[in-house]
C-alpha cells in the first residue's frame, strides 16, 4: 500500500493462508495457500486515494497509475498483471475475477468469472466406475482448466470506466517481467511446499533451478515470455491472449496434457463474454446506523451469504454481546455459526450460475428478504442444530439436490478508492495455489509464462446426489462455476456515503473473513487492522471452525456445552497470514479507529498484503 500523502490511514490485514484441508467441512480454519509467516502491520494513511493488493510491487504499480490521475479501474488493471508476474500462485491472466466498482453514482458489478468449455458436460469429473475423481487429481493438468475471464472483464470495465490509455497500464508488469523481480519468501515457500507444479516442464524450468530446488528469495526471476503476451494484450487488447498464437499455446497445453487432458478449445477462448451484473445490495443496521452493504450476485455465494448471516444476527440478540476481552465471546460465536450454518445451507442448495438456475422465486433478494431471515433466525436455540437445512425463500420448491461442500483452494484481493471517489473491489484468482499447475508459453524459446486456472473444480465433481437429483452447481458447457469470492462495498445511509471496500481470499471461508471485517469495524467500531487481526471463526454448515489457540478455554467449553462440535486449525500451530482487504472512505475513519490503534485523524484504511 502507497500513498501520495502520509496523511491516509491503511491499516494491512492479512487473512489466514494454512495447508489444504481434507474436508474443509471438518477442519478449519484451514486455507488453500501455506502459510509463509506473518507480519504485523502499523496501519497507513493516506488522503487522496489508496491501493491495497497483495504484493508490493503490484501495489506500487496501482499507486503510479492513480498518481498520474487514472481510475480506480486502470489501477486494478496495472496491479492485476504485476500479480500475473509476481504473485503467480494466487491469480492471473490466465484465471478470472469479480470487480465491483462505485462510479461515483451507482455500483457496477463486471464478471469475469471463468466457463466450462462447450464440450464439457456434468460426467466433467466422474471416474469411469462413475464416481467423483479425486480432488486433487481432477486439479492437476487440463482437465480443470476454465476459459479465463479476467483480461475480458477488465477490457469491459476499462472502456466505461478508463481514464488512461489500455496500452499504458501494461507498462510497470512488461517492464518488471523483462527487467525481472525477487523472488519473494512467500512465493520461494509456496513453491517449496507444492508438489505438482515441477511436473509441468514449462513451470519447472522457470520457477525451480536445474537441482529441483525452488528459486531462493530475493533470486531475479524474468519472464520475457509473460512480457510478450503482456506486449499482444497491449497491443490488441482481450483478442491478444484469446485469439492466436497465445490462444493456440492455451488450447494445446490444455488438450495436449499427457495423464489429464482437457477440452478448453480455440473456439471457446475467443467466444468468451465478461458480463455485467447488477450488485447484490442490502440494509444492515450496525451500532445503531444504517448501512447500504453491494456485494456481488451470483455466480458468485459471497454477497447472498455474508447478507444472510447478519441479517440473520439482526434477528437475535447478537448486537448486544460487545466483544470480551477483545474477542467474541462464546454466545455471539454460537450465534453467528448458527446464521453461517442456515446460510451455508442455502448455498449449498441454491446458488450457481444464473443464466443456468433461477433464482428461488425468480430474484436471488428473496435469499435475504428481512421476513426470510427473521424466520431463519427462530431456527436458532441455546444449543447447537450442528447443521442446517436450506430454507424455502420465496416460497421455492427445489428441483435440486445439494452441492456437498467441497474444498476450494490460489486467490488475491484488490481494493482501490481513487482520487475521484470511484472505489473498487476485485477479488481475481487461479483458485488452488498455481491453479491447475500449467504453464503457458507460445514457444518461441522465451523462459516463463502464465499460469492456468483450475476454476472448474468449484463446479460439484458429483453432478448428482445419491437420488439422481441434479446439483444446481454441476458442471454445463459454457457454465460459470459457483465462487465464494466477495468483494464489498459498504455505504453510509442515507447519504449514500462510501464508507469501505472490503474482500479477501480464503476459499469458502472468504466469507467469514469478510463477514468478520464488516462486523469488527461497524457492529464492534474496531479500525480494519483490529478487525482482521481478530482470530478466525465460522462453520460451512458443519462442526464451528475456530482458528487454533486463539481463543480461551472458557470460549472452547462454553461452546462445547452448546453442543457444538469443534474443530481448531490453522497449520500446526502456524499463525495463520491474514490476507483480507479494507479500505474505507476517509469521513468514515474517526469512527472506524474508535477501537484504539493508528491514532490518526481521517483518511483511508486498507489492508494488504501477505508478506512478501
Ligand atoms: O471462486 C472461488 O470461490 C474460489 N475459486 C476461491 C479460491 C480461493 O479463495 C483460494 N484462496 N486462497
Amino acid at each position: 500500500m502507497k500513498s501520495m500523502f502520509p496523511m491516509l490511514a491503511v491499516v494491512a490485514v492479512l487473512a489466514g493462508c494454512a495447508s489444504p484441508p481434507a474436508d474443509l467441512r471438518d477442519r478449519a480454519p484451514a486455507q488453500p495457500e501455506a502459510a509463509s509467516g506473518y507480519q504485523a502491520k502499523p496501519g497507513w494513511r493516506t488522503q487522496r486515494f489508496s491501493v491495497a493488493a497483495a504484493n508490493p510491487l503490484a501495489t506500487d504499480a496501482g499507486y503510479q497509475v492513480l498518481k498520474a490521475g487514472g481510475s480506480a479501474v486502470d489501477a486494478a488493471i496495472a496491479v492485476q498483471m504485476v500479480l500475473t508476474l509476481v504473485e503467480p500462485q494466487s491469480s492471473g491472466i490466465g484465471g478470472g475475477a469479480f470487480l465491483l466498482l462505485f462510479d461515483g453514482r451507482q455500483v457496477q458489478a463486471y464478471d469475469g468469472r471463468e466457463t466450462a468449455p462447450a464440450g464439457a458436460t456434468e460426467q466433467l469429473f466422474l471416474r469411469a466406475d462413475g464416481k467423483p475423481m479425486a480432488f486433487i487429481d481432477a486439479v492437476v493438468g487440463g482437465r480443470s482448466v476454465g476459459t479465463p475471464g479476467t483480461v475480458g472483464m477488465l477490457e469491459l470495465a476499462h472502456q466505461r470506466h478508463g481514464k488512461l490509455p489500455w496500452r499504458q497500464l501494461f507498462a510497470p508488469a512488461i517492464s518488471l517481467a523483462e527487467q525481472g523481480f525477487n523472488v519473494s519468501s512467500r512465493l520461494h515457500t509456496l513453491l517449496a511446499s507444492d508438489a505438482h507444479l515441477k511436473k509441468d516442464p514449462v513451470a519447472a524450468s522457470y520457477f525451480y533451478a536445474a537441482d529441483g530446488k525452488p528459486h531462493p528469495v530475493g533470486h531475479l526471476l524474468r519472464n520475457p515470455e509473460l512480457a510478450h503476451v503482456l506486449r499482444l494484450i497491449a497491443a490488441h487488447g482481450a483478442k491478444g491472449l484469446m485469439q492466436g498464437e497465445v490462444a493456440q499455446a492455451m488450447a494445446a497445453k490444455v488438450q495436449g496434457h499427457a495423464s489429464n487432458p482437457g477440452l478448453l478449445s480455440l473456439a471457446d477462448l475467443a467466444a468468451y463474454q465478461p458480463k455485467q451484473r447488477e450488485a447484490l445490495c442490502h440494509h444492515w443496521r450496525a451500532a445503531a446506523k444504517d448501512y447500504r452493504v453491494c456485494g456481488f450476485p451470483p455466480p458468485s455465494s459471497g454477497a447472498i451469504a455474508i447478507g444472510q448471516i447478519l441479517g440473520t444476527l439482526e434477528h437475535t440478540p447478537a448486537a448486544t454481546l460487545a466483544l470480551e476481552q477483545g474477542l467474541p465471546s462464546a454466545p455471539w460465536l454460537h450465534l453467528y455459526t448458527e446464521a453461517a450454518r442456515l446460510a451455508f445451507a442455502d448455498r449449498a442448495q441454491y446458488v450457481a450460475d444464473p443464466d443456468f438456475v433461477a433464482a428461488p422465486g425468480g430474484n436471488w433478494a428473496n435469499l435475504l428478504d428481512p421476513g426470510y431471515l427473521g424466520q431463519r433466525a427462530r431456527l436458532i436455540g441455546t444449543t447447537s442444530m450442528k447443521s442446517g437445512q436450506s430454507g424455502t425463500p420465496g416460497a421455492m420448491t427445489t428441483a435440486y439436490a445439494a452441492m456437498p461442500e467441497q474444498v476450494e483452494y490460489g486467490t488475491s484481493h484488490i481494493s482501490i478508492v481513487d482520487a475521484s471517489g470511484q472505489a473498487l473491489a476485485m477479488t481475481t484468482t487461479i483458485e488452488a495455489g498455481f491453479g491447475s499447475r500449467l504453464m503457458v508459453n507460445t514457444g518461441a524459446g522465451r523462459s516463463g509464462g502464465f499460469l492456468l486456472n483450475n476454476e472448474l473444480t468449484d463446479f460439484s465433481l458429483a453432478p448428482r446426489d445419491a437420488n439422481g437429483t441434479p446439483i444446481a452447481n454441476r458442471v454445463q458447457a459454457g457454465k460459470r462455476p459457483r465462487s465464494s469470492m466477495s468483494p464489498t462495498l459498504v455505504f453510509e445511509q442515507p447519504s449514500g456515503q462510501l464508507v469501505m471496500s472490503a474482500g479477501s481470499p480464503g476459499g469458502a471461508l472468504i466469507i467469514h473473513f469478510t463477514a468478520k471485517a464488516l462486523y469488527g469495524t461497524l457492529q464492534w467500531q474496531l479500525n480494519a487492522q483490529q478487525a482482521i487481526n481478530l482470530p478466525n471463526f465460522g462453520s460451512l454448515n458443519g462442526p464451528t471452525l475456530l482458528e487454533e489457540k486463539r481463543f480461551p478455554g472458557a470460549t472452547i467449553e462454553a461452546l462445547k456445552a452448546r453442543g457444538h462440535e469443534l474443530r481448531e486449525g490453522g497449520g500446526g500451530g502456524a499463525r495463520p497470514v491474514r490476507r483480507t482487504r479494507v479500505a474505507a472512505h476517509p469521513k468514515d475513519a474517526n469512527r472506524l479507529r474508535r477501537g484504539g490503534g493508528g491514532g490518526s485523524d481521517g483518511g483511508l484504511f486498507a489492508g494488504n498484503r501477505c508478506p512478501g
